[in-house]
């Protein structure tokens, strides 16, 4: 079982963009599957029907979800950050310190869970949240999110620079070949992209594992500080960390290919992103 999950794991290959562990798990799983347990391919893949995002999601825009006076608090809590708790791993690559699930934001995601169900038009649980703080090297390439963030709120709280991101149509799961043959450049060709501007106090929700989605290099030398809350559909925790699908999927073979995943993997800690 060991050398079958090794296997799988070398057929699917490397992640190609930072957030891609989930899907690279899902796919190496349907490889192992059909070795060791074909019959058990079916249900696993329908099991993940309620990760994919229905046909008719469309991006939403909050304007003014928060005021001035409300995004004064949420400010100060930026202010007062400390060096230590500025993350500052993603320094090179997107231009930007972020913190990981502040208390003051995890209550202000809890908060809003209500209206996101509301604007996604299904119940949702929170999932992770994080802070990120884009200097005047920020920049974000295309990527797809891990179903945890299946929704994510995007709010602005602050900026002296206006920086679009940009969404593709709604599409399924890149699949194997999509992982192995990932070409940012013809993915922007093929597809149609819309961008949204956010301002401070604006929110924007998009389906980020469904969506494909990247800022440019920012346009002028700047800062934007935003907040990124992740939502997934209610009651879908087993789902979205995969260390639960061998027990709930009854499949106690998809263990083996864990252990390997892990030792390819040792940061993607059950496959939850340090990134989004
Ligand atoms: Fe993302």
């Amino acid at each position: 079982m060991h050398l079958a999950a090794v296997m799988a794991m070398r057929e699917v290959g490397k992640t190609p963009w930072y957030d891609a562990h989930f899907l690279c798990f899902y796919e190496a799983a349907k490889v192992y599957l059909a070795k060791v347990r074909p019959d058990a391919i079916d249900s696993f893949v329908e099991g993940f029907a309620p990760l994919h995002t229905p046909r008719d999601f469309q991006v939403r825009e909050v304007e003014a979800l928060f005021s001035e006076a409300e995004l004064e608090p949420i400010r100060t809590v930026v202010r007062d950050l400390s060096s230590r708790e500025l993350e500052r791993h993603e320094l090179e690559h997107f231009g930007r310190h972020v913190v990981h699930d502040h208390p003051y934001f995890v209550d202000l995601q809890l908060q809003l869970t209500a209206l996101v169900s509301e604007l996604a038009g299904q119940e949702l649980e929170p999932g992770y949240n994080f802070l990120s703080l884009y200097g005047n090297m920020g920049r974000c390439g295309l990527h797809m999110d891990q179903p945890v963030s299946m929704y994510t709120l995007d709010i602005c709280i602050e900026q002296d620079v206006e920086w679009p991101i940009w969404f593709s149509e709604l599409v399924d799961w890149p699949d194997r070949e999509i992982l192995a043959n990932f070409d940012e450049e013809a993915i922007k060709r093929q597809l149609r992209f819309t961008p949204y501007v956010l301002k401070p106090g604006n929110a924007i929700l998009f389906s980020g594992s469904s969506q494909w989605h990247y800022r440019d290099a920012m346009p002028r030398p700047g800062f934007c500080h935003l907040l990124f809350f992740h939502y997934f559909p209610k009651g879908c925790l087993d789902l979205v960390e995969s260390s639960n699908w061998p027990r709930l999927f009854d499949i106690p073979e998809l263990e083996a290919l864990i252990d390997v995943f892990r030792q390819t993997y040792p940061d993607a800690v059950d496959f939850k992103p340090s990134f989004a």
